[in-house]
């Protein structure tokens, strides 16, 4: 019993965004009331609609606000209405950045009673933790596009560990158009995620992390984070295996439990983060965190499904999973571990047609979420 007053910004955003956090929303209220704290909300509109109607992404002043609150639990933005790349960069990444959460977690975990597309191998479950680098990569943002055959590139970026500065200038020949994206990695940007998935390891009793690669095709980047990491992980006193990340997707839908903790550079963590999330029963159930030394962002690693938003078919789990890792943060740890009692307790003695829909029930999003708040 805490006693103790959180207050957190809430962004649901798009899609199925709202209607996930939602049900997230109600349990961990009732968790916190269960466990002797509150929590108070600080709701923002930013996504699609609040765009369109007022032309604003993600005012300054609104990130400001956030900076000294407990955390933040963003639901997903992206929207068919909206181009690519606008709300994702303006909103998402935008925050990533600028609270400089470097961490991106990604746990894959299997829950009873989910359908696993392809069995693990050493046992029912699979539990493996991706660490993704979240500041650095392709994300960036740096490019542009030629006009009349020739690009300059503007480098300027500020990061909470370093700014750049310069231009890059490219051409190609015979007027040809073109782009180009950059792709930038700093020793500190390295170090510190892989600590981060070396201390996870450690705390899972593990001896080793695995790196997610390809310095075979792209060897200034990605064989630079190769050495950096080798050193650091060598300081750290865990092992590091290199695994080109083809060949890591290949092992994964054939063993999906072959890795412990894997680190990975951003885009490669992305990606890689969706399959394992597919491994581990699907995008409704794969919980995300933000992590940072300023405010945590606190997101499901799925998006807003604009394929299912308003048909009640989103699974709310991934969220409500999403909401339990802030309480951890929070230091609200007796919390967090009831809400996933909770949730693996409704999986594991609901009537199939009582699951959500994406592990062949039938029930919304909301019977799902008032299923497990039954249960807190
Ligand atoms: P997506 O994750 O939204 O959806 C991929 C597939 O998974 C879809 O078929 C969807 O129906 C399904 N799915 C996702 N979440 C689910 C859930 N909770 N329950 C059941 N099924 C679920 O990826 P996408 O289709 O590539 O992107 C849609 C939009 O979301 C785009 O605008 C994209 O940019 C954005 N996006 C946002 C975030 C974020 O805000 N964190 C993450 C990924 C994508
Ligand atoms: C995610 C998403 C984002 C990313 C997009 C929406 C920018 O796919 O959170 O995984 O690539 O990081
Ligand atoms: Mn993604």
């Amino acid at each position: 019993m805490s006693g103790k007053q959180y207050t957190i910004a809430r962004i649901p955003g798009d899609g199925i965004g709202p209607e996930v956090i939602g049900e997230t929303s109600k349990i961990l209220e009732a968790a916190a009331s269960k466990h002797g704290f509150s929590i108070s909300w600080a709701d923002y509109p930013f996504g699609a609609d609040h765009y369109l109607k007022t032309n604003e992404i993600l005012p300054a002043s609104a990130v400001d606000e956030m900076a000294p609150m407990d955390a933040l639990l963003l639901g997903a933005v992206g929207d068919p209405r909206v181009k690519p790349g606008i709300l994702e960069r303006g909103i998402l990444l935008h925050l990533r950045f600028h609270f400089d959460q470097y961490v991106n977690l990604r746990p894959a975990k299997s829950y009873p009673r989910v359908p696993l597309p392809i069995q693990p191998k050493k046992g029912p479950a699979l539990n493996t933790l991706v660490v993704r680098e979240n500041t650095e990569d392709f994300y960036v943002g740096i490019g542009g596009k030629t006009e009349k055959g020739k690009a300059v590139v503007d480098l300027a970026t500020t990061r909470g560990l370093y700014s750049m500065s310069g231009t890059l200038e490219g051409a190609f020949s015979k007027g040809v158009e073109g782009a180009f994206q950059l792709g930038v990695a700093s020793e500190p940007g390295v170090r510190r995620v892989v600590a981060y998935a070396a201390h996870a390891a450690k705390a899972r009793g593990e001896e080793k992390i695995t790196l997610a690669s390809k310095s075979n095709a792209l060897p200034q980047i990605y064989g630079f984070w190769e050495d950096v990491a080798k050193d650091e992980a060598a300081k750290q006193g865990v092992g590091l295996s290199i695994v080109n990340v083809d060949a890591m997707c290949y092992h994964l839908v054939r063993t999906p439990d072959l890795y412990g903790v894997v680190v990975a550079p951003n885009m490669f963590g992305d990606i890689v983060s969706d399959l394992l999330a597919g491994l581990a029963g699907g995008l409704g159930v794969a919980a995300g965190a933000d992590i940072g030394d300023q405010l945590s962002m606190f997101e499901p690693i799925h998006g807003s499904a604009p394929d299912i938003a308003g048909t009640g078919k989103a699974n709310p789990i991934a969220a409500i999973l999403t909401g339990a890792l802030m309480l951890e943060h929070i230091g609200e740890r007796a919390a967090a571990q009831g809400v996933e009692n909770a949730l693996t307790e409704f999986l594991a003695h609901a009537e199939t047609r009582d699951l959500p829909v994406e592990f062949g029930g039938e029930a919304t999003t909301t019977a799902v979420g008032e299923a497990i708040l039954r249960r807190i």
